[in-house]
């Protein structure tokens, strides 16, 4: 049901979060799905401020889950209430593992494991639509329709984004297989 109440602060954090995360997502997708864009200068203005709009998106998300365990009293060293919050822990996991990488240091150090770890941004994508969905369910705010909207969109414009990397990279391989006989 949706209830009529302002959303709670701890709410907000979260949903700020969110759009921040999404921010850091959608240049790449949106500059291959519509490469028009590109004319804009929209997608290029937000990946040069990626890495700082995703740290953004990591300090709302740690006031969100302080509020919540203040208010809530929890305890995650008690397996019971770890694994009840468990979509939201291992996504402010990997927010912080993309924060602590995401400087000129860790690219240099880490090569080419820095894409593969930031990677982990899409498994976020995932695991935040369910921590909403279930955290949500029966109690519904204004933010939250517009917040699954809005992680969902995403969700579907990343995987039209990969499904044309993945036939531009057979489209490639083709190429070079004719290359190669000719
Ligand atoms: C990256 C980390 C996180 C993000 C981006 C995030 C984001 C959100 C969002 C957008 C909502 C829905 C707000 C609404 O529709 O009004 C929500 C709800 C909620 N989140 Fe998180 N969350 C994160 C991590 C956590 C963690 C670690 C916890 C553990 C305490 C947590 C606990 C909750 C709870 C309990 C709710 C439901 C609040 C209610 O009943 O009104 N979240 N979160």
């Amino acid at each position: 049901m949706l209830t009529m109440d302002m959303p709670l602060s701890a709410n907000t954090l979260g949903f700020i979060s969110l759009i921040a995360y999404v921010i850091t997502l959608i240049p790449t997708s949106i500059k291959i799905v519509f490469p028009h864009t590109k004319e804009t200068g929209i997608p290029q203005f937000l990946l040069k401020y990626r890495r700082f709009i995703g740290i953004i998106a990591f300090f709302f998300a740690f006031g969100h889950t302080f509020l919540l365990v203040r208010k809530r009293n929890l305890d995650f060293l008690d397996l019971k209430t770890f694994w009840i919050y468990i979509q939201g822990i291992t996504t402010l996991t990997i927010f912080t593992i993309l924060a602590l990488t995401s400087n000129n240091w860790s690219i240099k150090k880490l090569k080419k494991n820095w894409k593969k770890l930031h990677q982990l941004t899409y498994f976020a994508m995932f695991l935040l639509t369910w921590h909403i969905w279930d955290k949500m369910l029966g109690h519904w705010t204004y933010l939250t329709p517009i917040g699954i909207s809005i992680i969902t969109g995403t969700a579907v414009l990343s995987f039209i984004r990969i499904w044309i990397q993945f036939q531009d990279g057979i489209t490639k391989n083709k190429r070079k297989v004719r290359k190669l006989n000719n």
